[in-house]
């Protein structure tokens, strides 16, 4: 991605968000996925990332959540709550406390009160997004001030329902547009791009933010 094109108000194009498969996610959903999306290796590297930076007591939010949050084992969350696609998949997930089913691309508003949250996380899934600044103006607004907003990223994806920017883009400017998303949303401060990825194994690429 051009760095020079990267002011905060200029919107980014609309031909960044179109997909191959323009159809409605709920039928892409439909059927459940129980598996990894990411290298053993990388999951472990990203569970890792959580166990230093989520403080204990937090409560959380898992955007684009399956049956695997990746949260450490043996630390006391507060509430853990999953939001995603497919009922069977959140139904399987053992960390969270609570889910619920909600298209993004229908509706970026997330179903969460003001500042109810101190950390949301988004999992190998912001390719997916179609409003992603509309749907990080709303991680603001649910966050606590202080609370962290933190996407993790990879190489692999559903080649059809990806945005088509995400194919052209290498990791490092991935970074970039998901670091724009939290500038263009507004509320976020201290806006971090890491590369977390473990040797000979998925990258893990991290953009985390803090609410102002
Ligand atoms: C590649 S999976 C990643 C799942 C999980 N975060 C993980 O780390 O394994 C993509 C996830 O994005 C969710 N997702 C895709 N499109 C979505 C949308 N329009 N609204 C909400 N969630 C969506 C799906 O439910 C799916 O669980």
């Amino acid at each position: 991605m051009d760095s020079s094109s990267s002011g905060a108000s200029k919107p980014l194009p609309d031909s960044f968000f179109e997909r191959a498969d323009e159809s409605d996610d709920a039928h892409f959903y439909l059927t459940a996925r129980l598996v990894t999306h990411i290298d053993p290796a990388t999951i472990a590297a990203l569970t890792e990332f959580y166990r230093e930076v989520l403080p204990a007591g937090a409560d959380v939010l898992d955007l684009m959540a399956s049956w695997v949050s990746h949260l450490p084992s043996g630390v006391g969350y507060g509430q853990v709550s999953g939001l995603g696609m497919n009922a069977q998949e959140l139904a399987a997930n053992p960390q969270l406390g609570d889910w619920s089913l909600h298209d993004l691309n229908r509706d970026p508003e997330l179903p969460y009160e003001d500042a109810s949250l101190d950390v949301v996380l988004n999992a190998v899934s912001v390719q997916y997004l179609v409003r992603p600044v509309e749907v990080f103006a709303s991680v603001a607004r649910v966050l606590r001030p202080g609370g962290l907003s933190i996407v993790a990223m990879s190489h692999r994806c559903f080649p059809t329902k990806a945005i088509r920017v995400f194919h052209h883009l290498s990791g490092g400017d991935r970074l970039q547009l998901v670091a724009r998303y939290h500038e263009m949303a507004g509320g976020f401060a201290d806006i971090q791009r890491l590369d977390r990825s473990p040797d000979g194994a998925d990258p893990l690429w991290l953009v985390v933010a803090r609410r102002a």
